[in-house]
């Protein structure tokens, strides 16, 4: 009977200790280079409590004060400490002004200052991680990256990553040159427009692998000519056969006219 009762009550007290334990886990992994001690715990809400101050001084007329949203602003209870990277690594927060899209602006906040702004926010719910180092490498395969980015990805960005306008004034960006944790982070909290691709969808690895391809566009400049949408020769002879011919039509056009 007390054999039953501890070894329930054991159950019970790991689960328990286990449920307090992930969230810091999960903010220790964050810091990628730190190991789980006590010292990093200590240092862990010294960071959450410099975010917290931040959030306050910037993000909170927006937010609200317990990032519960605002007529300004959607509530940031669970998007996750990626959502946070992403949307201020990138310029797009704070919001400045009120159009279709957030814009990308010059970045406002230091890497530091975005960190502890992603654990304060990661703090109060759980949601997407800053992804692992292992997966920003560029060292996927390409091959199979084409062909994902291709079947998930082009209908938006289009094939060479170009980007593209949707409706309403929104617009999928150009992808040329952005940070392999920004893809990934966009893959995994789907900014605006965006779907999310969570690790059912594509997984950690396959998001590599996407990431392997475009860092393969940024490095392979296009040959020659135009950048005419990259879509090849094809084009690029159509373009001179209309223009060139539109240019003989234009002549004939000028000198008939003016031997009238
Ligand atoms: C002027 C108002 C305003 C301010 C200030 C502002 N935001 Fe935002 N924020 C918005 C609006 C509106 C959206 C949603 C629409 C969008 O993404 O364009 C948003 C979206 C976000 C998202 C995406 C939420 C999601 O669902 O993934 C994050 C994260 C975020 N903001 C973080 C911040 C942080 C951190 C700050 C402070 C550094 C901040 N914001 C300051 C208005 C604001
Ligand atoms: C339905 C259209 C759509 C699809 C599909 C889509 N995206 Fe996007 N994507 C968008 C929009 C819209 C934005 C801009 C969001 C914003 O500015 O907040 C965006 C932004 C991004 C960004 C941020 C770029 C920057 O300038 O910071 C990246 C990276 C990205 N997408 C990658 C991808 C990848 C990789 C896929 C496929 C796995 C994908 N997207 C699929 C619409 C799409």
């Amino acid at each position: 009977m007390t054999l039953t009762l501890n070894t329930q009550m054991k159950t019970t007290l790991s689960s328990i200790s286990l449920a307090l334990l992930t969230p810091m886990a999960a903010l220790a992994n964050d810091a990628h280079h730190k190991p789980a001690t006590a010292e990093t715990s200590t240092a862990q809400s010294a960071v959450i409590e410099q975010g917290s101050k931040l959030f306050q001084a910037n993000c909170a007329t927006c937010h609200g004060l317990n990032l519960q949203g605002t007529s300004q602003g959607p509530t940031l209870i669970g998007v996750g400490a990626a959502s946070v990277d992403f949307q201020v690594g990138t310029g797009r927060m704070p919001l400045a002004a009120t159009g279709p899209q957030a814009e990308k602006k010059p970045v406002q906040f230091t890497a530091e200052q975005t960190f502890a702004l992603a654990n304060f926010v990661a703090s109060k719910g759980p949601g997407p991680a800053i992804p692992s180092e292992r997966y920003l490498q560029g060292d996927g395969n390409v091959a199979t990256g084409a062909e994902l980015f291709r079947i998930n990805c082009a209908m938006c960005h289009n094939v060479a990553g170009a980007g593209g306008a949707l409706t309403q004034g929104k617009y999928a960006p150009s992808l040329g040159n952005i940070e392999a944790v920004y893809v990934y982070e966009a893959m995994i909290t789907g900014p605006q427009n965006m779907p999310v691709f969570n690790d059912q969808n594509i997984s950690p690895q396959e998001k590599a692998d996407i990431i392997t391809y475009l860092r393969y566009l940024d490095e392979t400049p296009s040959v020659g000519g135009f950048g005419l949408g990259n879509i090849g020769p094809v084009s690029e002879g159509l373009f001179i056969w209309i223009f060139g011919l539109g240019a003989l039509v234009a002549i004939t056009v000028w000198m008939t006219a003016k031997s009238n």
